[in-house]
């Protein structure tokens, strides 16, 4: 069954996110779709949904995988100035965990700099691709994915280092009431992040990667060693075993010996 939008309406206490929806039932990409939007001066907070992807993408050129009718796949249309745009990277997974845990009681943590982990395995996923022009940002598309009541079969690729929020729960959960707590919690987080250090505080406790001894891959680099803080500007800072400190500001995280996911 297809999404009960006016449901998801009933229950938004938004501003501007969410206050309008794109919904299809199937597209390439939902990023494409709210890249045609966002050229055509969608208004900042659009949310363009998918119940289905043909070609849905991950980080690093990933395939994400997007069956229809069990999950959610959206992307936010946002216009935040330089300043901000960052704090995209922070607020969008933490709007996950926090509306995944508001609806489930399980405590979600996240994967430097935003996958977001149940039980160890990637429950959702965040793509920002952002377009701009000098140092002005355009617009910034915030591509969400999350596994809600996919049955993700046990002898696929994927069993091992993804996981939905059904399997965890042990039941399905609407994904109605998950939408509309994303994005009330994604608005405002997103007003908050610039105040104060709070909503990057809460990020941070909620990282997984922290004391662990980690490869960061990002391009042709490899930068190897514990992964001892985030700096305030959501950086990754590693120790060698040199003694010597490393910010990362951007990559893949593997665990030594894992393949990452
Ligand atoms: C990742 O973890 O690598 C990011 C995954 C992002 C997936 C979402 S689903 C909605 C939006 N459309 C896409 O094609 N990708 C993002």
């Amino acid at each position: 069954m297809g999404l009960d939008l006016g449901e998801v309406e009933r229950r938004l206490r938004t501003r501007f996110v969410g206050r309008r929806f794109v919904y299809v039932a199937s597209t390439s990409s939902t990023q494409d779709l709210a890249r045609e939007q966002a050229e055509a001066d969608a208004a900042p907070g659009t949310v363009v949904l998918a119940e289905e992807q043909a070609a849905g993408r991950g980080r690093f050129g990933r395939v994400w995988v997007s069956p229809a009718g069990s999950n959610l796949y959206l992307t936010l249309v946002m216009r935040p100035d330089l300043a901000r745009l960052r704090s995209l990277g922070i607020v969008a997974p933490l709007s996950v965990a926090l509306a995944v845990e508001e609806h489930t009681g399980l405590s979600p943590q996240i994967k430097w700099p935003n996958d977001v982990l149940l039980g160890g395995r990637k429950v959702a996923g965040v793509l920002i691709e952002s377009e701009l022009a000098g140092r002005e940002v355009r617009y910034s598309l915030v591509g969400i994915g999350v596994n809600v009541n996919f049955d993700i079969d046990p002898a696929s690729d994927l069993a091992p280092i993804a996981t939905s929020v059904k399997r965890e729960l042990g039941r399905d959960l609407s994904r109605e009431e998950l939408l509309a707590s994303l994005l009330n919690r994604f608005e405002e987080l997103y007003e908050e992040a610039p105040h104060g250090t709070a909503v990057y505080a809460a990020w941070r406790s909620r990282l997984e990667t922290l004391g662990r001894q980690v490869r960061v891959t990002f391009r042709d680099q490899v930068q190897e060693g514990i992964a001892e803080d985030v700096d305030g500007q959501g950086n990754l800072i590693l120790r060698r075993s040199d003694g010597s400190r490393v910010t990362v500001e951007a990559g893949e995280v593997s665990l030594h010996g894992d393949a990452g996911c």
